[in-house]
């Protein structure tokens, strides 16, 4: 079997992510600059994993300027087969509740200002062009070993979800939340574009975990999302993201994930285009 390594990524209100033991801090740079924050790394359940907070533990980085292309070649150059990512986001749907957990499955990108791929032709970056297929941007083995554990340590969990990733830092207007709906959106946040893009791209099996902290601002007699609201449920959250994450690493590595791995480095080479 092919030897695992688990990033996890951990978003909004999950700086303080001390799920690992045999914890050593590393820092690292990469070709195209230095990821959100030193790399932890360390095991859980006896399993390889590496924690990488998304927007630096004191939460300097906003979601435009976090350098998701570092962070992803880190945790490739590091060795991790796979990617838990979590992530803070507003609810687009009446039965999606703040507290609930959302499996993503698909995306819809309302980004503007983001680099998306590696293969961008600058120094140092891999040759070619890359068109990576997109139809299915998650990992659906891992999200559902996700789901499983979720339900099973008896949160209320969504098996799939859309989630609208909007540039931000702002949240949206009532008029843009209520298109997001007509769009078929369930969640939104500010991160999963292009992190999961570029986790493709590097050939990683990509799940998220999104935590529901609001209804962002389409509710009829609400004043709609702000700071204040978020902040109130981000502790309760993240303790239910710990708690899944500590018993999902062990689910995960029972797997044997040897064709699932062949199979994501294939898609990357059969995506690349360049005439030699
Ligand atoms: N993160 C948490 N809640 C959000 C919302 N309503 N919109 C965008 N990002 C979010």
């Amino acid at each position: 079997m092919t030897k695992l390594k688990i990033g996890i990524i951990g978003g909004s209100g999950l700086n303080k992510l001390d799920i690992l033991e045999n914890k050593s801090i590393k820092d690292v740079t990469t070709p195209f600059g230095k990821p959100s924050e030193s790399l932890v790394t360390g095991t859980i359940n006896n399993v390889e994993c590496v924690i990488l907070v998304r927007h630096g533990t004191k939460h300097t980085i906003m979601p435009s300027s976090v350098n998701y292309r570092a962070n992803i070649f880190a945790l490739k150059e590091e060795g991790c087969t796979h990617i838990l990512a979590t992530t803070a986001c507003g609810s687009l749907q009446e039965h999606i509740a703040p507290g609930d957990i959302v499996i993503l499955d698909q995306f819809i990108d309302r980004t503007t200002k983001r680099i998306q791929t590696f293969y961008d032709g600058s120094d140092g970056a891999p040759k070619g062009v890359c068109h990576m297929a997109m139809h299915t941007p998650f990992c659906t083995k891992l999200s559902k070993i996700l789901t499983e554990t979720s339900t099973k340590l008896g949160f209320k969990t969504h098996s799939t979800g859309t989630v609208v990733t909007i540039e931000g830092p702002r949240f949206s207007s009532t008029a843009e939340s209520k298109m997001f709906q007509l769009w078929g959106g369930h969640v939104i946040n500010m991160t999963t574009v292009p992190e999961v893009v570029l986790a493709k791209e590097a050939g990683i099996s990509y799940a998220s975990m999104a935590l529901v902290t609001d209804y962002d601002s389409w509710r009829e007699g609400e004043e709609g999302v702000s700071v204040d609201v978020v902040l109130k449920i981000f502790k309760e959250n993240a303790k239910k993201a710990e708690t899944v994450l500590k018993n999902v690493i062990s689910e995960i590595a029972s797997h044997n994930w040897t064709e699932l791995i062949q199979h994501n480095k294939e898609a990357v080479m059969n995506s690349v285009l360049s005439y030699t």
